[in-house]
């Protein structure tokens, strides 16, 4: 018998448990310990009602991801599964945590399903670029008709267990944490009542009731839209639409066939890779995981723009109080109206209830004062990017908050240690870089200072974790990891518009890529005001930054969405960008001033500039060390610029396309145009050399 899965005998109630931490994944040795428990249960002559149990957090969460690339070995996931539905003995799932993707089948294959209320089931293959491969697309519609089932297996959204119920996935819930001694009261009433083995299979009702629906039909439109460029969504439909054409036994080889379809596509690689990515950066290389973290039970904010008011909202949400700082009371009141207002619409949206409108909105107040910040365990500046300002803000922050309290800049380029410097206490500051919308965009960028302490990192971690945010933890350079990379990238939009692209053409390169908008539609968002005053800075500096048409357009006050003009244009209450004559006419007059005569440019130039810009970039910064491993710089991308997570990120997506191939193309541009930002990156060339990848580092 395997370690992993044992059996054993409760009075009449064969007990076949799983341990396997951390998720019970259904790895090799679980599926052939499950096969022999189920086998050991059949011959136990004394056992009525075989009982499926989970040791440690949660019941099986799942087909083992790590296998997932690796040659299959026996028994296989389904095969198991049939195993245990076709058990004359009655098998009955205790599910606590979350029952998900494998692990929901196997429960769909046992013939009663018991859960604490505090359970969730899901089946959220498609999150990995999968569909549910062990029955489940045949299984889920005969308990829940095909609109519920196609729903679950397209959004890969978990159910609540008490919702599980009204839909039929579980025949019980119970209040209570010990799932064993619930599992075996359920176990004995089925014994008790002489409860045959029910097998779903069986189950036609649901079929035959939604059979010739047009719903698959009306699902896949509604597909087009909201899984634009992804494979699998569309391969669940079709699964989930043979349950309701085919037999059971033919529909579950319709299913596998587009299982094995999706699981070989480049999606699936790249979902998976973002899979333990996300996972991977929580884990700080050189920060001890037991270092000791400071509580940060009141927040201050400083700025009630853009920025602050969205930083704010993070922490109101998590039910920490926040206080945000302006200069003048308009301002404030401006940005807390801003706040409410955003509140307000998400409860229009039924996101949230007036009442939490109100109890958050209680949570957070203003100042026109840092005086305010004294008892603040944490304050976060986000005012006007500009060097001078924030190390006065920091200078009079090291006087207004007591010892131990971390200062943090949310600077999208300026130097941390900089900034720090302008404090006493350089080992209690960091950068909290948030990404707008800050309440929404998951990525935060903790930056390091060379003198930010590890207790301040790793409490900068946990505080991203429990604002509900991925910390990636990156080290301290102009634009650090995020707004490096994009700079390049913007640099080289631009150039294109300058030697004859239009913005929508480079825009739509990106969005073709899978990017949920292109670089000029993300200037508008953010505000073309602060590309401008960056470079105005980084001129004031010294820097050579060429002159340029934006600069035109923010000089005519063409901020981006919110005067409605930017390099688009845009109608009242519309964030649609509108392609606009009187920028392309400003694009041309540039042209003429600079004595550039416009080309054609490829999209497929534009793909291979925009992109292999930010790689080669990318390779340098894993060079300086300040990302730790390309990983960091994937969730980087995958979080703070929505670059499609199905293509694993932007170093993923170079190894996948070939070092060498990039290589080749970065030192065709470095000769055919030249520039610092072409010159191949010496690891670039090293991996290459080596025929290594950027995921083998
Ligand atoms: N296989 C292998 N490892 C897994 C795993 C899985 N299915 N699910 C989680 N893990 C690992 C994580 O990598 C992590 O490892 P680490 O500690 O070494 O970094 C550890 O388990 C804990 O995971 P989390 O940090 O995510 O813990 P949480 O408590 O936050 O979340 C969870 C737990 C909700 C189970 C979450 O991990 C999750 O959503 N897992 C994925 C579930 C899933 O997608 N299942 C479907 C798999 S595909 C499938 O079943 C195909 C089938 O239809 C044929
Ligand atoms: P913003 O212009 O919308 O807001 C700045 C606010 O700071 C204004 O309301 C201003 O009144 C206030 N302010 C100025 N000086 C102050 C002082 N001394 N005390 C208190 N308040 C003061 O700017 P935004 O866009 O919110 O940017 C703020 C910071 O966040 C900048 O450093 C920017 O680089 C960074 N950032 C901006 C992002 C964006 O997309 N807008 C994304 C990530 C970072």
């Amino acid at each position: 018998m395997s370690e992993v899965v044992t059996y054993s005998r409760e009075g009449t109630i064969g007990v076949i448990t799983v341990n396997y931490p951390p998720v019970n994944a259904l790895s090799h040795a679980v599926r052939s310990g499950l096969v022999a428990a189920l086998e050991q249960g059949q011959k136990d002559t004394d056992a009525k009602v075989l009982l499926l149990v989970c040791e440690g957090r949660t019941f099986i969460a799942g087909a083992d991801i790590r296998e997932f690339g690796k040659p299959m070995q026996e028994p296989g996931l389904a095969a198991m599964i049939e195993l245990y539905e076709n058990s004359d003995k009655p098998i009955v799932a205790a599910i606590h945590g979350t029952a998900l993707g494998g692990g929901l089948e196997t429960a769909l294959g046992c013939h009663y399903r018991v859960a604490l209320s505090s359970a969730r089931v899901g089946l959220p293959e498609v999150k990995l670029g999968l569909l549910p491969g062990a029955g489940g697309t045949q299984r889920l519609p005969r308990l829940t008709g095909a609109q519920k089932a196609l729903e679950m297996i397209t959004t890969g959204d978990f159910v609540a267990a008490k919702d599980a119920l009204a839909l039929g996935i579980v025949d019980s819930v119970e209040e209570g944490s010990d799932i064993r001694a619930v599992g075996l009261t359920y176990a004995q009433k089925i014994a008790d009542e002489g409860k045959p083995a029910r097998r779903v299979r069986d189950l036609n009702d649901k079929i035959e009731a939604d059979k010739g629906s047009d719903v698959f039909e009306q699902f896949r439109a509604g597909l087009q839209k909201k899984a634009r460029g992804l494979f699998s969504p569309f391969k669940c439909v079709d699964a989930v639409e043979a349950a309701f054409n085919l037999p059971f036994d033919e529909g579950m080889k319709r299913e596998r066939e587009l299982f094995m379809e999706c699981m070989e596509s480049p999606q699936r690689a790249g979902l998976v890779h973002a899979f333990f990515a996300e996972r991977e950066v929580s884990k700080v290389k050189g920060l001890p995981k037991d270092t000791p973290v400071r509580d940060i039970r009141k927040v201050g904010v400083i700025g009630a723009g853009t920025m602050g008011g969205g930083i704010a909202m993070n922490f109101a949400n998590a039910g920490i109080p926040v206080t945000i700082a302006e200069v003048k009371q308009e301002a404030l009141d401006k940005g807390l109206a801003v706040i409410r207002k955003n509140y307000e619409n998400t409860a229009k949206k039924g996101r949230i209830t007036q009442a939490q409108v109100e109890e958050r909105m209680s949570l957070i107040s203003g100042t026109l004062t840092y005086d305010d910040f004294g008892d603040a365990d944490l304050v976060i500046e986000a005012v006007f990017e500009s060097m001078d300002l924030k190390k006065k803000i920091f200078g009079q922050l090291d006087e207004a908050c007591k010892p131990g309290a971390i200062l943090a800049s949310n600077t999208s380029t300026l130097s941390i240690d900089d900034i720090a410097a302008a404090t006493k206490r350089p080992q209690d500051v960091i950068g909290l870089h948030f990404f707008s919308p800050a309440n929404v965009m998951k990525l935060l960028e903790i930056v390091r200072g060379e003198k930010t302490s590890d207790e301040v990192k790793a409490t900068a971690m946990a505080l991203a974790k429990k604002i509900g945010k991925v910390g990636v933890m990156v080290g301290n350079c102009y634009g650090f990891v995020g707004n490096r990379m994009l700079h390049k990238r913007g640099a080289e939009a631009m150039a294109l518009v300058n030697e004859g692209a239009s913005p929508q053409q480079v825009d739509k390169v990106l969005t073709d890529l899978g990017f949920p908008m292109g670089q000029f539609a993300m200037s508008d968002l953010a505000g073309i005001d602060i590309g401008y005053s960056i470079r105005k800075e980084r001129r004031k500096a010294g820097e050579d930054v060429p002159a340029s048409w934006m600069d035109k357009l923010a000089e005519q006050g063409r901020l981006g969405q919110k005067t409605q003009a930017g390099v688009y244009k845009y109608e009242e209450g519309n964030r649609k960008p509108i392609p606009d004559p009187q920028v392309d006419q400003i694009i041309a007059e540039f042209r003429q001033e600079q004595g550039i005569t416009p080309r054609e440019i490829t999209d497929q130039e534009i793909l291979e500039r925009c992109m292999y810009v930010m790689i080669n970039e990318g390779a340098k910064i894993l060079e300086e060390g300040i990302a730790d491993r390309s990983l960091d710089i994937d969730i980087t991308w995958i979080y703070g610029y929505g670059f499609p997570a199905y293509r694993g990120g932007p170093m993923f997506w170079a190894d996948q396309i070939g070092l060498d191939t990039i290589l080749a193309t970065v030192k065709h541009f470095h000769e055919a145009l030249g520039g610092e930002q072409w010159k191949p990156a010496g690891l670039l060339e090293k991996l290459v050399s080596e025929g290594r990848k950027f995921s083998d580092l």
